[in-house]
């Protein structure tokens, strides 16, 4: 994460196990907000989608999708994997390189996709990525509000700009795309919203007090919405993915051996359950089943992804005992 609220994945690039270890379970120096483009989520294998899309005709055949954030890690692979079930993916994040890359890795795929450059934190922007996805797409029938940054300090060291663009990327910026997204929602009387939160938001560390309080106003805009829109048939969730290795939280330039080295220490010390790290994949897979028609009746709900870290924790006896 790049917050330490969902990983404790240090900012230093440090990656002993030993070292590590420790400074995990005390919540680590802030990885928050630290991990850069460097890594864009583009070490990431996503072949089986790709390889499956030009002849699979998936559940999202012909709809036009929407995807803040999608130009590195979750959103990226979400992104991928609606394409390849034959969606019509429009996509949104300020770097256009990365940006433009995906779209083409989608198209060469034999997907159908759409990069526009846009900041979920300037509204008009906003507003013109969802019009232009729906006039292009027709309609928007899924969106997915996933972007959102880190932002790993404890209170007296945040600056007053650092927690503001925290929560204006993070908690502004669904609500941003989810007042733009709606209207269009509202004339199709259907669609369905799937809005990135976070295990962070049940999950508090030290340093996650801006981050948290963001991932839990997702919840609350979502819990808003769902009751507001739910009799127009258009339902929302939020989706809580527990630490994913993306660029998030993978410290930039760490060499790919040794980040293995760290995750494989990492897991056990933080998520008791299944004791590891997501891959951006597996919540993108969360992602397009909540997306699906498989869950009708789901509205206005949290949904954890998270490998068991929001259940608790083992009882860990002192030694000797
Ligand atoms: N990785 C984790 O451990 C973890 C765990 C729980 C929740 N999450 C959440 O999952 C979401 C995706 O994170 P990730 O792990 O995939 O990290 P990531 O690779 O850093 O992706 C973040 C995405 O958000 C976009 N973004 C950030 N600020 C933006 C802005 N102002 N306008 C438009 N797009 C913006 C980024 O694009 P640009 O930089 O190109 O704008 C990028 O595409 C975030 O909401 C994060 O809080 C992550």
């Amino acid at each position: 994460m790049k917050t330490n609220a969902e990983t404790n994945t240090s900012s230093h690039t440090n990656a002993n196990p030993a070292v590590t270890g420790r400074r995990a379970l005390l919540g680590g120096a802030a990885a928050l907000g630290l991990a850069g483009a460097a890594f864009g989520g583009t070490a990431h294998a996503l072949g089986g989608a790709e390889s499956k899309s030009r002849s699979r005709a998936g559940r999202f055949q012909g709809k036009s999708v929407l995807v803040t954030g999608a130009t590195s890690g979750i959103g990226r692979a979400a992104a991928k994997a609606f394409a390849a079930e034959g969606a019509h993916v429009g996509f949104c994040g300020r770097r256009a390189d990365l940006g433009r890359q995906v779209e083409r890795e989608i198209r060469d795929a034999g997907g159908e996709a759409t990069y526009i450059q846009a900041d979920v934190r300037v509204a008009a922007q906003v507003q013109s990525f969802v019009d232009r996805v729906a006039s292009r797409y027709g309609g928007i029938d899924v969106a997915f509000n996933n972007a959102g940054i880190g932002g790993g300090k404890l209170p007296h060291e945040m600056s007053v700009e650092e927690w503001d663009d925290v929560q204006a990327t993070n908690a502004r910026g669904v609500f941003l795309a989810i007042k733009y997204e709606i209207p269009y929602m509202l004339g199709a009387q259907r669609g369905v919203i799937i809005c990135t939160s976070s295990s962070a938001a049940e999950q508090a560390r030290p340093n996650s007090a801006a981050y948290t309080a963001s991932k839990r106003a997702v919840q609350g805009i979502v819990k808003a919405a769902a009751l507001a829109y739910g009799p127009q048939g258009i339902r929302l969730n939020a989706l809580l993915p527990g630490t994913t290795d993306t660029a998030f939280v993978r410290p930039p330039g760490i060499p790919d051996a040794d980040w293995a080295t760290y995750k494989q220490a990492w897991g056990p010390l933080n998520v008791d359950g299944l004791e590891r790290m997501a891959d951006a994949e597996e919540i993108a897979r969360a992602v397009l089943g909540l997306a699906s028609d498989d869950f009708p009746y789901m509205t206005g709900a949290s949904v954890a992804v998270d490998g068991g870290s929001t259940a608790g924790r083992k009882m860990v006896q002192p030694r000797g005992n």
